[in-house]
């Protein structure tokens, strides 16, 4: 409570751009089915407040809350955000734990209003190799939203493109090995369905704040043709305007898919 009081004495910057215009500006018969966001740099936000990176993170959860909740408004099917990555691991332990209490702390807190508003709560990646109490609170929040039919959150938890596709070729190579599959059918298709996210449409757009200009092993193969939008702002920075500027920055653009010009 008290944390969470700290971090909104240095809270965002005022809304620069009308909030109405911009909601205007979208086309609601051309919103992306489904945003990806690479939820990065509130380590970086903090330490240039001269804060410990934990209450960058505890800020970056409140972006996540605003966030959520404007796709749920306007209607987007699926945000997968990633919140946690196989290799971030490697930072100091205490850090990693921090970042498992503060995942069990929004589950905990977030799960009512979130089913609420309608949202499906989803993870994806090694849930099995995080924390007990991680897990259940993943568990108590997909129980308690399982039956909601608006937006699906999809959490990127112990995440690793790499590790996502060599579980689906673990998984297919036994069903090949048990003679349920023939190594002729396996195709583009059989991969989505054996991938976690299995039965989602690609993300149509990633959004990676912070200012670099990389994947760090998110979505590799489902990005394939996504649009990427990056935002020259720390991710506690990132507010409901952001998101509506990206949607907006996405609707403009020409998707060819390897294809021409239609003239
Ligand atoms: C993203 O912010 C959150 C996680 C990776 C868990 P960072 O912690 O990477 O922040 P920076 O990039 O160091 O500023
Ligand atoms: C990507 O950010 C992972 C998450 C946001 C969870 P990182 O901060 O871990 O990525 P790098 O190390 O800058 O590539
Ligand atoms: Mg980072």
């Amino acid at each position: 409570m008290m944390l969470r009081k700290i971090t909104s004495l240095f809270s965002r910057p005022k809304v620069t751009a009308d909030e109405n215009t911009l909601l205007q500006s979208i086309d609601r018969n051309k919103l992306p089915q489904h945003i990806a966001i690479i939820m990065d740099g509130n380590g970086r936000w903090a330490q240039r407040r001269g804060m410990p990176r934990s209450l960058g993170h505890r800020a970056g959860v409140e972006s996540l809350r605003n966030i959520v909740k404007l796709c749920s408004e306007i209607g987007i099917g699926y945000l997968t955000c990633y919140a946690f990555s196989t290799e971030n691991w490697k930072r100091p332990q205490k850090e990693v734990s921090y970042l498992m209490d503060l995942l069990v702390e929004y589950l905990e807190k977030e799960v009512v209003e979130l089913h609420k508003n309608n949202v499906r709560v989803n993870a994806i990646g090694r849930l099995e190799e995080l924390p007990q109490r991680a897990q259940e609170a993943l568990q108590a929040a997909f129980q308690k939203t399982k039956n909601n039919t608006g937006l699906t959150l999809n959490l990127a938890l112990n995440y690793g493109g790499r590790t996502e596709i060599t579980d689906a070729v673990i998984k297919i190579a036994n069903m090949v090995k048990s003679n349920e599959m023939e190594v002729a059918n396996i195709n583009d298709k059989l991969i989505c369905d054996s991938l976690y996210t299995a039965g989602m449409p690609d993300p149509e757009l990633l959004i990676r704040p912070s200012g670099e200009c990389r994947i760090s092993n998110f979505l590799l193969w489902q990005l394939a043709y996504t649009e990427f939008w990056l935002a020259d702002v720390m991710w506690p920075d990132f507010q409901r305007y952001h998101l509506l500027q990206a949607i907006i920055g996405f609707q403009r653009r020409e998707r060819r898919f390897g294809g021409l010009n239609k003239k």
